[in-house]
């Protein structure tokens, strides 16, 4: 849940606002997004690491008034597309703070970089590194991404650091330092630093410690100057009562530290820590309000459907990934039931086997909590289902940051 949010009078207050109050204004679903916890996410790991670059994973949750506020907070910006390029542009996010990123970037992805003047554009494969010299013009920064070969102990579908997976070049097989020679001979490149993403929802920091030995030991061979070392996002966020969240203070102590190390014993200087936290600061702000719309009493198991689902929230479906729900407004005796969306689909479901009070029905309204991240980014139009707001709170006040589509948005794009 956001911080500060509460319980009062039955319903839940979330950034001074009363749930209640939140979907009988804006409708439902509806994406809560509390503002103070975002940016007190955002500060937290500046604190942390005071002399690293902290740069926000704009996939996490693409909308230009929360690029604003990380501008405000004094992070940078990775962007993944020319997509998220715009969004930074309608932000006014200053370019010298962006990083393109991506595995595979179109020429247009490419163009509209170097047009914005983006300070780096992390490369991930040959092709890409002779397209890009060919484009650019002035010393354009780049830094190479790398996979460091680490299993970070996550999903399968959002591991990206263990070989044979599409993404970087492979430390192991020589990949990593090839892509070094081919960025330093071409004229129009400048080599900026290293790069490395070992996943996402990585719980232990030692993933990120091998990651750092293994980086600087690449760094030791390159044979140039490296002065910056990215290792990427991908710190948990808890999404069930008693997960823990990701331990920062010891991220902080423990990479520094062995970072340090690893420089003296390979006689290398310290490169520029920089890292790229997405769901860890979002993630926790955000609360997704559905409305019930029918209650099914299947042979086993009582169905609660809601207004949304699986075009708002694919993640059960994608990762097995498991969520909480609570009823706003009233407790009561509790029933284990299933929570499903209002999609075709008989993988619809929101959440399996969560105790709701035993009487819910029709017209209750349910909160789910740990929705900031990668959700209105994920969300899509099946079955030509509109899009969410996503609704920023703040202090008692509420206003619309993405607003809710229309069928007219849906229409505009057919012939
Ligand atoms: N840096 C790079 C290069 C990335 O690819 C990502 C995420 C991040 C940083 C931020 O990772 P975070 O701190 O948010 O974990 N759709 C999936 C997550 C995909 C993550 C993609 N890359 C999900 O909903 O779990």
């Amino acid at each position: 849940w956001p911080d500060g949010t509460r319980v009062a009078g039955g319903d839940l207050v979330i950034g001074g606002l009363p749930a209640t109050q939140l979907a009988a204004r804006f409708g439902t679903p509806c994406q809560v997004l509390d503002e103070r916890t975002v940016r007190a996410r955002a500060t937290a790991f500046r604190t942390a690491l005071p002399r690293a670059e902290v740069v926000f994973a704009g996939k996490s949750l693409p909308c230009p008034e929360v690029y604003r506020w990380m501008a405000q907070e004094g992070l940078s910006l990775d962007v993944s597309s020319a997509g998220e390029l715009a969004l930074a542009k309608a932000a006014g996010f200053p370019a010298q703070r962006i990083i393109m990123h991506g595995n595979v970037k179109t020429a247009e992805d490419l163009k509209a970089a170097l047009a914005y003047g983006v300070s780096r554009i992390v490369v991930d494969s040959l092709d890409e590194i002779a397209q890009l010299g060919a484009l650019a013009t002035r010393g354009q920064e780049v830094m190479i991404r790398v996979t460091p070969g680490i299993d970070a102990r996550t999903h399968a579908k959002i591991a990206t650091g263990v070989e044979d997976q599409k993404f970087g070049f492979s430390l192991a097989s020589g990949a990593a330092l090839e892509a070094v020679l081919r960025v330093v001979e071409q004229p129009s490149l400048t080599l900026a630093g290293l790069h490395c993403h070992i996943g996402s929802q990585v719980r232990h920091v030692a993933s990120y410690e091998e990651a750092v030995r293994r980086m600087v030991g690449l760094i030791a061979s390159c044979g140039t100057r490296i002065s910056q070392l990215d290792l990427g996002g991908g710190f948990c966020a808890p999404y069930l009562a008693g997960e823990r969240d990701f331990d920062l203070a010891g991220f902080a102590h423990r990479i520094t530290g062995t970072l340090n190390y690893e420089c003296g014993v390979h006689r290398v200087p310290p490169p520029r820590l920089l890292i790229e936290p997405g769901r860890s600061i979002v993630a926790n702000a955000g609360v997704t309000l559905y409305r019930v719309c029918a209650v099914k009493h299947g042979l086993t198991r009582t169905f609660v459907a809601v207004d949304g689902g699986m075009s708002d929230n694919p993640r059960p479906a994608l990762y097995g990934a498991k969520y909480a729900v609570r009823l706003v407004g009233r407790g009561g005796r509790p029933k284990p039931v299933t929570v499903v969306g209002r999609h075709c689909e008989a993988g619809d479901v929101l959440a399996e086997d969560v105790p709701l009070p035993h009487d819910v029905h029709a017209g209750d309204l349910l909160a789910v909590p740990a929705t900031g991240a990668y959700h209105h980014a994920l969300a899509s139009n099946y079955n030509q289902v509109c899009r969410p707001p996503v609704v920023a709170v703040k202090d008692g006040v509420a206003r619309p940051i993405v607003r809710r589509e229309t069928e007219e948005d849906l229409l505009r794009r057919y012939v």
